[in-house]
């Protein structure tokens, strides 16, 4: 395994049986090389991003999501514009520098007040993340206009017969679209996959891995999968944490000065996961800023809405880390 590090530290460059050979290995010399890469590239600190869950909306049906459209066991809610902007300046007097927008997929018609949104949220000194799925070209170069300047669209797995069983009346064809649209717009480009689907490979996570280095990615978001109660999933295993602690790790040492984030999903499968995966390459924690009493309604797998955000500081500072207070673009210190 040695000679794959040596290989990949002075190539960025791994073939598919090299990312299979780490893959099955117990990733502790991989978590501990990643470590050192993102060390090196990008330095020890942790850029927290505010998430605002502004819509669960969605008109998707995901198989594995909890808020698919066939799901009528959840309240529905869309906040306001005021509403978003009160958010966003709570989190901003809290002193985050990122605000991510984050929503289902909605219609169409709320673009233009999201779009307004942002121009007022510019008016503070931070970045804008969006994460709102698929949209025309078009929209995503207004939101680009309007000051948005990160875009996280997972591609969830590039598997195509896996991706079409999950998302019906989806094409996967349009999502590695809307990719190549929003990195052409202008926006720093972030995607991502589920670890642990049912029927997923571990040659297809190789397969993710080369994509998220054949695209440039400039951040990339991986999580267990993690079934929901009211999805056909239901009856499914969850994915692991190791598996995907190690799509990360990989991920790290392909891109080295990218954004990677300790998931959520990684923390809620196992207590820690978030710690061992800033551990593991990652860089980034995404802190839910979302009003209390609409993020119980926010739950796109089980056990989402439970996390405790309160002692996060303690934790980075108890491994030698400290928090940004820049806006955290790729490959900032
Ligand atoms: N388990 C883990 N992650 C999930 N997501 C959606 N449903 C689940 C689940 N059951 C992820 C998807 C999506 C992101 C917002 O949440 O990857 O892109
Ligand atoms: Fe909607 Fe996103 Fe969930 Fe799919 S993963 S159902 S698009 S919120």
């Amino acid at each position: 395994m040695e000679k794959l590090f040596n290989k990949v530290e002075l190539t960025n460059e791994l073939s598919k049986n090299d990312i299979i050979e780490l893959l099955n290995s117990d990733g502790e010399l991989l978590f501990k090389k990643a470590d050192e890469v993102r060390k090196k590239h990008i330095g020890n600190l942790i850029h927290l991003r505010a998430l605002i869950e502004f819509s669960n909306i969605c008109k998707r049906n995901c198989a594995y999501c909890g808020l698919r459209c066939q799901n009528s066991n959840i309240n529905r809610y869309s906040l306001t514009k005021n509403e978003i902007l009160q958010t966003a300046k709570h989190a901003i007097d809290l002193g985050y520098k990122t605000i991510v927008l984050q929503s289902g997929e909605g219609d169409t018609t709320n673009i233009k007040a999201l779009g307004e949104a942002l121009l007022e949220i510019k008016k503070y000194d931070v970045a804008i993340t969006l994460s709102i799925g698929e949209l025309s070209y078009e929209n995503y170069e207004y939101l680009k206009k309007c000051g948005a300047d990160r875009f996280l669209l997972r591609i969830e797995t590039t598997n195509e017969q896996l991706y079409n069983n999950l998302h019906p009346n989806m094409s996967f064809e349009n999502r590695k679209n809307c990719l190549y649209n929003i990195k052409k717009s202008g926006y720093e480009v972030g995607t991502g996959v589920l670890v642990g689907l049912p029927n997923q490979s571990i040659e297809s996570l190789a397969e993710d891995i080369l994509f998220f280095k054949s695209i440039n990615a400039d951040m990339i978001g991986v999580g267990p999968f993690i079934p929901h109660n009211d999805t056909p999933l239901k009856d499914e295993l969850a994915g692991e944490l190791n598996l995907a602690l190690k799509v990360m790790a990989i991920t790290r040492l392909l891109l080295p000065d990218i954004n990677i984030p300790a998931t959520t999903a990684m923390e809620v499968i196992e207590k820690n996961g978030r710690l061992k995966a800033l551990k593991a390459g990652a860089n980034v924690i995404m802190v839910n800023v979302t009003d209390e009493n609409v993020r119980k309604n926010y739950e796109i797998y089980a056990g989402k809405c439970s996390v405790d955000y309160s002692k996060i500081k303690e934790d980075l500072l108890s491994i030698g880390r400290n928090i940004s207070y820049s806006k955290g673009f790729r490959g900032e210190k």
